[in-house]
């Protein structure tokens, strides 16, 4: 079987598990046990097919679902004395959110750098600043208008990418941040948060700019990691035209209106 077909069968089984997964939030019927989707990440993640005009109808919670996730604060204490993986004996801090935990948009990154350890907040570094800069030029602010987290919480060494066992260790975390925030839109900033929520192996070049569903119902816009955009580079100046776009899609989504 080719990798193309292996990674399609990958998504649609994917987005079978994440329908089901909504059924059975709602209490329809239950599901098997089984939850390893993702060949790229080796972990729980789910996916769905491209949404080519999304409108709020599709992104509705289901009539009569019933929140099953725990309050952010009490997610957020067990964080900070987490030991599921070995990232707790060389973390400063544990970094889980900064924001509006009721926001409409959440901005997920990879994992926090050495700024973030030291402070215990996300994107607080140069990276943070140009993210807090687009999300400005959004027209929002980065306080009170959106929530902004990682896919892991806590620092990997000279910022090396995750292990894919220290995602799956840390994951449910952020599934129970994001059933908490109910955002409508989140953004997915590079290749990990891409393919950790959408369950797939295709990367931020190809993605970006398209929406995509996580879970069968919140809309995801992949786009550049902040951190790849504060690189030095000819294509820089394209790159960041490119990820404004992307932002400018989900700001049409939501119906905000650009910045003069
Ligand atoms: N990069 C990330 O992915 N997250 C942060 O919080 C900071 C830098």
């Amino acid at each position: 079987m080719s990798d193309d077909l292996r990674a399609e069968l990958a998504s649609v089984a994917a987005s079978l598990r994440a329908y089901l997964e909504v059924q059975e939030d709602t209490g329809a019927w239950g599901i098997p046990k089984a939850t390893k989707v993702s060949a790229a990440a080796n972990v729980h993640v789910v996916t769905a097919p491209s949404v080519p005009s999304p409108s709020s109808a599709a992104i509705a919670r289901p009539a009569g679902a019933v929140a099953t996730h725990r309050p952010l604060d009490v997610v957020a204490a067990e964080v900070s004395s987490c030991e599921k993986c070995a990232l707790s004996r060389t973390r400063k801090n544990t970094v889980f959110a900064r924001g509006n935990p009721v926001a409409k948009i959440c901005f997920i990154g990879e994992a926090p750098g050495a700024d973030e350890d030291e402070q215990g907040l996300p994107f607080v570094g140069k990276a943070g600043q140009l993210l807090d800069k687009m999300i400005a030029a959004m027209g929002l602010s980065p306080e009170s208008d959106v929530y902004i987290c990682n896919i892991i919480k806590c620092r990997p060494p000279g910022n090396r990418t995750p292990l894919p066992e220290e995602i799956s260790a840390c994951v449910p975390y952020l599934h129970e941040q994001l059933e908490s925030v109910d955002p409508k839109v989140i953004v997915a900033m590079g290749n990990t948060a891409i393919s950790t929520l959408l369950g797939t192996s295709i990367g931020v070049t190809k993605l970006r700019g398209q929406w995509k569903l996580y879970k069968a119902r919140t809309l995801v816009m992949p786009t550049y990691h902040p951190s790849y955009l504060v690189r030095e580079g000819p294509q820089q100046q394209q790159n960041k035209r490119e990820a404004w776009e992307d932002l400018q899609k989900v700001m049409k989504e939501l119906g905000l209106s650009k910045k003069t």
